[in-house]
């Protein structure tokens, strides 16, 4: 289209009716500094064509492996290179170092180093150092485990199902050179944060990545002029901004704020956490992440910047709260509410074999436990829990602007209960001057590096209510799924609909009546082969999360922190609003040039040829 022809659509959709509807887009990341046009829709024509392929007789339009014909000349990646300033690196997984070569797409490389071995080796379950490193995942099963760290150099490190290059990206500038680049040249296109995602939806095989952790500004808003309703305080964040970084920071202000955070402490805000949802302690009084979000700014697939409010492009703003990750844009910053930190109290509840190596005893504690969960989320509390067998560990209670007073008074039917069905346990209780004090104190890293299938359901109020025996008999199949698995589970007892009755988000209207969230881990040992694996994978299906499923009429799980390959995802993670999010990723992505697994939209995608090539059927 010729630019007077634009200019005349531009002019032309701002007269039709429902144009604020309509596409809003700028050339330039600031706001401020540059004028916006007014798009009928999304233009395309730059995007390579797919390549195809027939597997079994069906036909697919694929994304360029690396080593293929169609796979971009090193003159067009030093050209990418260029454009973002030097910071395109080739991805070496981190274990690399304790290999002598890594064996890769463009090569084998010399890898081995005794230091960084040492280091890599001493930090392969440190949360930060791997959130540091340019396209680690912290859950390493899906990246294939082909390179861990060794104590023979000999072993062989392959790429697995890492990325082949990464943008260190420090500008918006590099975010949107890495989306033009994998449009224009059929690249798959992987945007990782933090690398927390539990189901690879940060790593993928051959894939361009474009790393966002180094976006770092906080910015804040003593009172939001809109556009919509709110007036109250509100921050900025940054895509690269975790969750420890935001609360100390609004931990520091005077009075002290806070926003809707993780519980997790290194868990991004602005990336894959927010666009699922993003639960955490503060979710029973103010609801999701996502329903506090009050504008994004973000580039498209089509490499256009955007701002998505509730007036400018208001789809858009809907579907990045909530929608599902790495679906609709790359997000470059999150505006949300902030609220004024306060007084808290909090509590830590052991059963473990210091306490009764009966497995009886234990069970009929763990089940009183959850008996209580929907008086406790009444009450206004979250409540985090690992349960592992004979080791239930409440750590902790969150009573948020409660007294320990007030909490010990919620908590004493279910200790009364524990007492009379003769379950000893351990219970503490303390009280903080802030919320933040409480977090810091009670709240604990994890660990990273270890291999595992992750799933997931939720438990409602009336699940509970009429049917915690049968939740238990559950929890049982998901701790001991066959006589030579275990499995173990950590659950979140909020509701955010309790504070929130009214979902201000894409996220499945059956979280307002939630209860308890439960994910469910089955690990998996690194060099299992493809058999194991897919034995592994049925079982967490068919067995663990079926056992949930079953027990449970809520129908909803969370898009974060559930099994991909389940029946119906669709439903289970968005229920009636998902119809209108496939629209909406039609209409932002409609190439795929983002791509994640069990997003909207993905119904016809497939990584065939065991996990490598990523395709679409025609
Ligand atoms: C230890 C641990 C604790 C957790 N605790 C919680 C919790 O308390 N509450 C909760 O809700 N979830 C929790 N999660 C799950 C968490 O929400 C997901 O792991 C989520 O994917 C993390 O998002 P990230 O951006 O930090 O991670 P990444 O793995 O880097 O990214 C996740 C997904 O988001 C996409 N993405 C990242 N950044 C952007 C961006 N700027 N624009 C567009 N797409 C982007 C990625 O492509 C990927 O698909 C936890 C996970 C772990 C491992
Ligand atoms: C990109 O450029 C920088 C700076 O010149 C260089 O150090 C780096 O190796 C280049 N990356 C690739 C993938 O060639
Ligand atoms: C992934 O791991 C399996 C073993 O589970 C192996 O057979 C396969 O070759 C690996 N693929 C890649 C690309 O690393
Ligand atoms: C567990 O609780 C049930 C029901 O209250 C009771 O019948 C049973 O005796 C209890 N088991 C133990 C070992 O206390
Ligand atoms: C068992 O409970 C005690 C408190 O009574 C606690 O100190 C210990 O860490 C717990 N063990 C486990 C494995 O959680
Ligand atoms: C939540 O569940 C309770 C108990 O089953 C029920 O009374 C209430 O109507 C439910 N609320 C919503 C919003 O579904």
């Amino acid at each position: 289209m010729t630019a007077s022809l634009l200019r005349l659509a531009v002019l032309a959709a701002s007269f039709l009716p429902g144009a604020l509807g309509g596409i809003i887009v700028r050339s330039e990341p600031d706001p401020a500094s540059s004028s916006n046009t007014i798009l009928p829709r999304l233009d395309w024509s730059d995007a390579a064509a797919s390549e195809t392929a027939t597997l079994n007789g069906i036909n697919f339009g694929c994304k360029c492996a690396p080593g293929r014909s169609c796979w971009p000349s090193a003159a067009k990646w030093n050209s990418l290179n260029n454009t973002v300033d030097g910071r395109l690196l080739v991805h070496i997984p981190p274990g690399a170092v304790c290999h002598n070569t890594f064996q890769g797409p463009l090569g084998t490389v010399q890898t081995y180093d005794a230091a960084a071995c040492a280091e890599a080796t001493a930090n392969w379950a440190s949360e930060d150092w791997t959130v540091a490193q340019p396209a680690a995942n912290l859950w390493t099963y899906f990246t294939n485990d082909t390179c861990r760290p060794t104590e023979n150099p000999a072993d062989s490190c392959t790429l697995g199902y890492y990325g082949v290059y990464v943008i260190m990206a420090t500008k918006p500038a590099h975010v949107k050179a890495g989306i033009d680049f994998a449009r224009r040249n059929n690249v798959r296109l992987i945007v990782r944060n933090t690398g927390h995602d539990f189901i690879g939806r940060s790593t993928g095989y051959g894939a361009l990545v474009i790393n966002t952790h180094s976006f770092q500004d906080i910015t804040w808003i003593d009172s939001y002029r809109g556009p919509g309703s709110y007036t109250g305080g509100a921050v900025t964040i940054g895509a690269g901004v975790q969750g420890k970084t935001i609360l100390a920071a609004g931990h520091a202000r005077n009075p002290p704020l806070v926003v809707v955070t993780g519980e997790c402490p290194t868990v991004g805000i602005a990336g894959g956490f927010i666009q699922g949802g993003g639960h955490g302690p503060w979710t029973t009084l103010k609801g999701f992440s996502a329903d506090n979000v009050l504008a994004f700014e973000a580039i498209t697939a089509s490499g256009h910047y955007v701002t998505a409010n509730a007036q400018q492009n208001a789809d858009l703003f809907w579907a990045l709260k909530g929608g599902g990750p790495a679906s609709f844009a790359v997000i470059l910053s999150v505006t949300m509410k902030t609220f004024p930190d306060i007084p808290s109290a909090g509590a830590e509840l052991y059963i473990n074999t210091t306490h009764t190596t009966d497995s009886d005893v234990w069970w009929n504690g763990t089940a009183a436990f959850h008996k209580w969960s929907n008086h406790f989320v009444d009450n206004g509390l979250y409540v985090y829990f690992e349960l592992l067998p004979l080791t239930l560990r409440v750590r902790p209670f969150v009573a948020i602007g409660k007294t320990s007073a007030e909490l010990a008074a919620v908590v004493k039917p279910f200790l009364d209960e524990l007492a009379a069905l003769g379950v000893p346990y351990d219970f503490t209780l303390k009280e903080f001057p802030t919320f933040y004090d409480l977090y810091v104190d009670l709240f604990e890293a994890e660990a990273a590096g270890s291999s595992a299938l992750t799933g997931g359901w939720m438990f409602n109020h009336h699940d509970v209510a009429t049917n915690n025996d049968g939740i238990i008999e559950a929890f049982k199949t998901v701790l001991s799924p066959r006589p030579d698995l275990f499995g173990f589970m950590v659950g979140h007892l909020f509701n955010p609909g309790y504070g929130a009755p009214k979902s201000n988000s894409a996220t499945h209207p059956a979280w307002r009546n939630a209860t308890d969230f439960i994910i469910a881990i089955l690990p998996v040992t690194p060099g299992a082969s493809l058999a194991q694996k897919a034995d592994l994978q049925n079982v967490l299906t068919n067995t663990m999360d079926e056992a949930l499923r079953g027990a449970s009429t809520s129908g909803c799980t969370y898009v974060n922190e559930a099994d991909p390959y389940q029946p119906n995802w669709q439903s289970h993670f968005w229920g009636s609003e998902y119809p209108k999010l496939r629209a909406l990723r039609y209409k932002w992505d409609p190439l795929g040039v983002f791509y994640a697994v069990s997003t909207p939209g993905t119904e016809g995608w497939e990584v065939i040829e065991d996990g490598t090539r990523l395709c679409r059927r025609l």
